[in-house]
């Protein structure tokens, strides 16, 4: 029985991915380097500091680690100015009605976000109360695909593994879900999030009765 739904918080709940790509762009003209908004897709998911080696990867650039520390720094600066255009009407259409639905039925909910500003972002969503946790890339050691965070909110809600679904819209976040023993609801394209144990479009779309299917 599902006791807990945790969600990935960027692709699954609000789009971040534009703003990641006006400041990633930002980064990737002062360096030289051609970015596209197809090389985008390829950052969804992936840290921070994996993104930025894949733009310089791209470009054909080596850098020492003091530098790319610097850089990331840097866009992580120009992200955040870009966030302060969000508004809360930004979260995708019937994900805020799915949490309220959620809690009212008893199951506890979690975010559970590789990024540094999730708080950030939820605060500028005005969803932080929807949330019985939130565990972000500032409180795990190991990115997904590893399961450290997923398993880290399903200790916070003192909810066994077992009992948690997660939704996810990267391949890696899936792989982490699963890893972590939990059932998992891709967010997405079937081709790519395939080993889901479902996979839907938007998490909006999500009806609460499909829980006891799973
Ligand atoms: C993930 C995003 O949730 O967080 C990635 O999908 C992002 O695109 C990663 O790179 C890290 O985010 P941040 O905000 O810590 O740079
Ligand atoms: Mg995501």
């Amino acid at each position: 029985m599902i006791k807990a739904c945790i969600f990935d918080l960027d692709g699954v709940l609000v789009d971040t991915a534009q703003y990641h790509f006006l400041a990633w762009s930002r980064l990737a003209k002062e360096l030289g380097i051609e970015f596209t908004a197809a090389d985008n897709e390829r950052l969804k998911g992936v840290s921070r500091m994996r993104s930025l080696e894949i733009i310089l990867e791209l470009g054909g650039v080596s850098l020492s680690e003091t530098e790319k520390a610097d850089l990331a720094d840097k866009k992580n600066k120009w992200f955040v100015e870009y966030l302060g255009q969000m508004v809360p009407g930004e979260i995708f259409p019937g994900v805020k009605s799915l949490l309220e639905r959620l809690r009212e039925m008893g199951i506890k909910v979690a975010v559970a976000s590789s990024s540094k500003n999730a708080e950030t972002v939820l605060g500028l969503l005005h969803i932080q109360d929807a949330f019985d946790t939130v565990v972000d890339g500032t409180m795990v050691t190991n990115a997904k695909p590893d399961p450290e965070i997923f398993l880290l909110a399903a200790r916070k809600l003192e909810v066994d593994p077992a009992e948690c679904v997660v939704f996810e819209d990267a391949a890696a976040g899936v792989e982490a879900a699963l890893a972590a023993g939990m059932k998992c609801i891709g967010v997405g394209s079937p081709t790519q999030l395939g080993h889901a144990n479902r996979v839907i479009a938007k998490a909006g779309e999500f009806k609460t009765t499909e829980l006891k299917e799973l």
